[in-house]
């Protein structure tokens, strides 16, 4: 937690990229959690993920093309399918026996759900089971955005969790909050699958943002391994989910996308400026762990106060969970209990 790297989690499937973004017959390289990936879409529509390494002389994939559904290495032409197996070899004569299906670059378990591509980044031969279901919408995004933090996923994760920095980190000409007048908030939080969540609470009738939700507005967010910070707003009409993810690029460095579906067709005409403002919001956090990032460098001690730094401290407590119970071999078993938080913001 206290300098600029974080320690990788493996055993989940985490969000490689918006679905969006890569157009079939196509691959996008990645570097996710410290690994090369090549990252395709079949003309089916299907996708997949290969390790970024040509098995013949070590090239990155990435500087081949796709041929058809599979991926051609640009040094000599090796081709492999999405399963990460070789399909051809140009040089062998007819007379040459080498059995290419056992030649392999290596894959990873790929899949899109909810417009997101998702990979699972296990140890070699763990069953990955399925990722976690963003709840209300089984289809893609009304709209996303998507930047590079320099910084470690915990220091990206204690900003997502953070409840106290928008008044001085989130400020605009349009949208400015004097710290001067913040206002005491209690919360209430309970454990739930991989983390924890403030549990559904009305969101007060002066808070103008949410009016075009509907009435009686509802809230729920919920924090949950490997970076997820999932928000539910629901009105007696519509609902709104806003998912924010963590997704390492190294020890070092963090994608951060922000999601969003809502169930209000006229709102279609927000998308511009929804988006334009998410990215605003975006860019200020990035900026800020930016700024922090000259401080880390000279590995200063750090503090974690009651209650505002609360939830960065479960972090920490479900991280070290994760990596106990993988290494004793048992059940994950969620560290947290029900509590109540104070803070001014
Ligand atoms: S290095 Fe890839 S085909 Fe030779
Ligand atoms: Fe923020």
């Amino acid at each position: 937690m206290q300098g600029l790297t974080a320690e990788l989690m493996r055993g989940h499937w985490y969000v490689a990229m918006p679905g969006a973004e890569l157009k079939r017959s196509s691959f996008e390289p990645k570097t996710l959690l410290g690994e090369p990936v090549v990252i395709g879409r079949r003309a089916d529509g299907s996708v997949f993920a290969l390790k970024d390494h040509c098995p013949h002389r070590g090239i990155p994939l990435r500087y081949g093309r796709m041929i058809g559904d599979d991926v051609e290495c640009c040094y000599h032409g090796w081709r492999f399918n999405g399963e990460g197996t070789c399909t051809l070899i140009p040089s062998l004569t007819s007379d040459q026996q080498v059995e290419i299906g056992k030649i392999r670059c290596g894959a990873y378990p790929c899949v899109e759900q909810q417009g997101m591509i998702w990979i699972f980044f296990g140890e070699k031969g763990e069953a990955p089971g399925s990722p976690p279901k963003m709840p209300y919408f089984d289809r893609a995004p009304d709209g996303y955005v998507t930047m590079p933090f320099e910084c470690s996923t915990d220091h990206a994760a204690f900003g997502l969790m953070d409840p106290t920095h928008a008044a001085f980190v989130h400020t605009s000409w349009w949208f400015k909050k004097d710290a001067t007048k913040l206002r005491e908030k209690e919360k209430h939080f309970e454990p739930c699958e991989l983390g924890w969540r403030m549990k559904r609470h009305k969101v007060p009738a002066r808070n103008i943002a949410y009016r075009p939700i509907g009435k009686n507005i509802e809230t729920q967010i919920t924090y949950r391994l490997p970076g997820f910070r999932i928000e539910e707003i629901v009105s007696d009409t519509h609902q709104v989910v806003s998912v924010t993810v963590i997704t390492p690029i190294d020890e070092g460095r963090t994608q951060i996308t922000q999601y969003i579906w809502w169930s209000m067709g006229w709102a279609f005409v927000l998308k511009p400026l929804v988006r334009r403002l998410g990215r605003i919001f975006i860019e200020q956090d990035r900026d800020v762990v930016q700024q922090q990032r000259e401080g880390l460098v000279h590995k200063p001690r750090l503090m974690l106060i009651n209650d505002a730094d609360t939830q960065a401290r479960w972090w920490m407590r479900l991280k070290d969970e994760w990596f106990a119970h993988r290494a004793e071999d048992r059940p994950f078993a969620n560290p947290l209990r029900e509590q109540t938080l104070r803070w001014r913001s």
